[in-house]
Protein backbone atom coordinates (compact mmCIF):
# COMPACT_ATOMS: atom_id res chain seq x y z
CA UNK A 1 0.00 0.00 0.00
CA UNK A 2 1.51 3.38 -0.94
CA UNK A 3 0.63 4.88 1.73
CA UNK A 4 2.48 3.06 4.19
CA UNK A 5 5.54 2.54 2.71
CA UNK A 6 8.14 0.40 3.99
CA UNK A 7 5.49 -1.16 6.33
CA UNK A 8 5.56 -4.65 4.33
CA UNK A 9 8.64 -5.11 4.68
CA UNK A 10 9.78 -3.76 8.44
CA UNK A 11 12.34 -5.27 10.22
CA UNK A 12 12.17 -2.62 13.37
CA UNK A 13 11.38 -5.40 15.85
CA UNK A 14 12.17 -9.23 16.58
CA UNK A 15 8.71 -10.00 15.36
CA UNK A 16 9.98 -9.59 11.77
CA UNK A 17 12.13 -12.73 12.62
CA UNK A 18 9.04 -14.78 12.96
CA UNK A 19 6.22 -13.78 11.41
CA UNK A 20 4.98 -14.84 7.65
CA UNK A 21 3.28 -11.81 6.88
CA UNK A 22 2.97 -8.11 8.02
CA UNK A 23 -0.61 -7.70 8.61
CA UNK A 24 -1.62 -4.27 7.98
CA UNK A 25 -4.82 -3.27 7.99
CA UNK A 26 -8.20 -3.29 5.78
CA UNK A 27 -10.76 -1.50 4.35
CA UNK A 28 -11.30 1.89 3.59
CA UNK A 29 -8.59 4.79 4.04
CA UNK A 30 -11.74 6.99 3.91
CA UNK A 31 -13.92 4.88 7.02
CA UNK A 32 -14.78 7.36 9.59
CA UNK A 33 -14.71 4.21 12.04
CA UNK A 34 -10.98 2.62 12.88
CA UNK A 35 -11.51 -0.28 14.82
CA UNK A 36 -7.95 -1.24 16.51
CA UNK A 37 -7.28 -4.83 17.77
CA UNK A 38 -3.76 -6.06 19.39
CA UNK A 39 -1.54 -8.25 16.77
CA UNK A 40 -2.14 -10.52 14.31
CA UNK A 41 -3.06 -14.28 15.33
CA UNK A 42 -2.01 -17.34 13.44
CA UNK A 43 -5.12 -16.75 10.50
CA UNK A 44 -4.01 -13.53 10.38
CA UNK A 45 -0.53 -13.77 10.03
CA UNK A 46 -1.52 -16.75 7.48
CA UNK A 47 -3.83 -14.77 6.17
CA UNK A 48 -2.50 -11.33 5.39
CA UNK A 49 -5.67 -9.37 6.96
CA UNK A 50 -7.06 -7.86 10.66
CA UNK A 51 -9.27 -10.38 12.39
CA UNK A 52 -10.27 -12.93 9.58
CA UNK A 53 -10.06 -15.74 12.62
CA UNK A 54 -12.67 -16.97 15.18
CA UNK A 55 -12.69 -13.84 17.34
CA UNK A 56 -12.55 -11.58 14.13
CA UNK A 57 -16.09 -13.71 12.85
CA UNK A 58 -17.43 -13.15 16.42
CA UNK A 59 -16.79 -9.36 16.43
CA UNK A 60 -18.08 -8.54 13.01
CA UNK A 61 -21.40 -10.73 13.63
CA UNK A 62 -21.84 -8.05 16.53
CA UNK A 63 -20.98 -5.42 14.81
CA UNK A 64 -23.48 -6.10 12.11
CA UNK A 65 -26.19 -7.01 14.13
CA UNK A 66 -25.87 -3.97 16.39
CA UNK A 67 -24.96 -1.35 14.30
CA UNK A 68 -25.39 -2.47 10.46
CA UNK A 69 -21.99 -1.93 9.89
CA UNK A 70 -19.65 -4.65 7.84
CA UNK A 71 -15.93 -5.11 8.05
CA UNK A 72 -15.86 -3.24 4.60
CA UNK A 73 -17.28 -0.14 6.51
CA UNK A 74 -14.90 0.15 8.96
CA UNK A 75 -10.62 0.45 8.51
CA UNK A 76 -9.92 -1.88 10.95
CA UNK A 77 -5.71 -3.05 11.98
CA UNK A 78 -3.86 -4.14 14.86
CA UNK A 79 -1.24 -1.93 17.40
CA UNK A 80 1.28 -4.11 16.38
CA UNK A 81 1.57 -5.58 13.13
CA UNK A 82 3.53 -8.78 13.37
CA UNK A 83 2.10 -11.72 14.67
CA UNK A 84 4.18 -12.24 18.39
CA UNK A 85 5.27 -15.51 18.81
CA UNK A 86 2.45 -18.36 19.84
CA UNK A 87 0.22 -15.11 19.97
CA UNK A 88 2.04 -13.75 23.46
CA UNK A 89 0.75 -10.35 24.92
CA UNK A 90 3.32 -7.89 22.26
CA UNK A 91 5.97 -6.26 24.79
CA UNK A 92 5.58 -2.45 25.74
CA UNK A 93 8.72 -1.87 23.00
CA UNK A 94 7.12 -3.78 20.33
CA UNK A 95 4.66 -1.37 21.09
CA UNK A 96 6.45 1.41 20.81
CA UNK A 97 8.29 0.68 17.75
CA UNK A 98 5.78 -0.49 15.86
CA UNK A 99 3.87 2.86 17.28
CA UNK A 100 4.85 5.20 14.24
CA UNK A 101 3.08 3.12 11.73
CA UNK A 102 -0.27 3.25 14.08
CA UNK A 103 0.47 7.08 14.03
CA UNK A 104 1.09 7.17 10.00
CA UNK A 105 -2.38 5.31 9.84
CA UNK A 106 -4.36 7.37 11.77
CA UNK A 107 -2.98 10.20 9.86
CA UNK A 108 -4.07 8.76 6.61
CA UNK A 109 -7.68 7.55 7.61
CA UNK A 110 -8.26 10.45 9.89
CA UNK A 111 -11.16 8.35 11.50
CA UNK A 112 -13.37 10.55 13.83
CA UNK A 113 -14.60 7.60 15.50
CA UNK A 114 -11.95 4.70 17.01
CA UNK A 115 -13.27 1.42 18.57
CA UNK A 116 -10.54 -0.24 20.81
CA UNK A 117 -10.32 -4.29 20.88
CA UNK A 118 -8.81 -5.11 24.07
CA UNK A 119 -6.49 -3.57 26.79
CA UNK A 120 -3.45 -3.47 25.03
CA UNK A 121 -5.28 -1.65 21.92
CA UNK A 122 -7.14 0.39 24.59
CA UNK A 123 -4.26 1.18 26.71
CA UNK A 124 -2.22 2.13 23.51
CA UNK A 125 -4.69 4.30 21.68
CA UNK A 126 -6.52 6.42 25.14
CA UNK A 127 -3.58 5.94 27.52
CA UNK A 128 -5.27 4.61 30.79
CA UNK A 129 -4.12 2.70 33.24
CA UNK A 130 -6.88 0.43 34.72
CA UNK A 131 -8.24 -2.31 33.04
CA UNK A 132 -10.65 -2.93 30.55
CA UNK A 133 -13.60 -3.56 33.19
CA UNK A 134 -13.10 -0.41 34.32
CA UNK A 135 -13.20 1.70 31.34
CA UNK A 136 -15.30 0.03 28.56
CA UNK A 137 -17.73 1.84 26.94
CA UNK A 138 -16.05 5.40 28.34
CA UNK A 139 -16.24 7.77 25.78
CA UNK A 140 -12.17 9.14 25.68
CA UNK A 141 -11.82 12.12 22.89
CA UNK A 142 -8.63 13.01 21.32
CA UNK A 143 -9.06 16.43 19.45
CA UNK A 144 -11.63 15.45 16.79
CA UNK A 145 -11.50 12.03 17.89
CA UNK A 146 -13.73 10.07 20.14
CA UNK A 147 -12.81 6.50 21.00
CA UNK A 148 -14.34 4.01 22.51
CA UNK A 149 -13.08 1.06 24.57
CA UNK A 150 -14.06 -2.23 24.57
CA UNK A 151 -12.99 -6.46 25.47
CA UNK A 152 -11.32 -8.27 23.13
CA UNK A 153 -13.70 -10.58 21.19
CA UNK A 154 -11.17 -13.80 22.14
CA UNK A 155 -12.26 -12.48 25.58
CA UNK A 156 -15.60 -12.90 24.50
CA UNK A 157 -15.21 -16.42 23.13
CA UNK A 158 -13.50 -17.62 26.50
CA UNK A 159 -15.78 -15.62 28.64
CA UNK A 160 -18.93 -16.54 26.85
CA UNK A 161 -22.48 -14.87 26.95
CA UNK A 162 -21.74 -12.06 29.49
CA UNK A 163 -18.88 -10.78 27.41
CA UNK A 164 -20.77 -11.11 24.84
CA UNK A 165 -23.59 -8.64 26.24
CA UNK A 166 -21.16 -6.19 27.44
CA UNK A 167 -19.82 -6.36 23.89
CA UNK A 168 -22.74 -5.29 22.40
CA UNK A 169 -24.11 -2.91 25.06
CA UNK A 170 -20.80 -0.68 24.59
CA UNK A 171 -21.15 -1.27 20.69
CA UNK A 172 -24.76 0.72 21.20
CA UNK A 173 -22.81 3.70 23.40
CA UNK A 174 -20.53 3.57 19.85
CA UNK A 175 -23.71 3.35 17.83
CA UNK A 176 -25.14 6.60 19.95
CA UNK A 177 -21.88 8.44 19.99
CA UNK A 178 -21.25 7.71 16.30
CA UNK A 179 -25.02 9.21 15.67
CA UNK A 180 -24.37 12.42 17.99
CA UNK A 181 -22.77 15.41 16.04
N1 LIG B 1 -6.51 -10.57 17.55
C1 LIG B 1 -6.15 -9.30 17.36
O1 LIG B 1 -5.95 -8.53 18.29
N2 LIG B 1 -6.02 -8.89 16.10
C2 LIG B 1 -6.23 -9.67 15.04
O2 LIG B 1 -6.09 -9.20 13.92
C3 LIG B 1 -6.61 -11.01 15.28
C4 LIG B 1 -6.76 -11.43 16.54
Amino acid sequence: MAEFEGLSTCVRCGLSETRQRVVIGSGPLSAELMIVGEAPGRTEDEGGAPFIGPSGKLFFTLLAEELGLTREACYVTNVVKCRPPANRTPTPQEIETCRPWLVEQLDVVAPKFILTLGNTAGRALFAYRSGIGQVHGHVFRSGAIRGIPTYHPAAALRGGPSVVEVMREDLRILGRVMATP
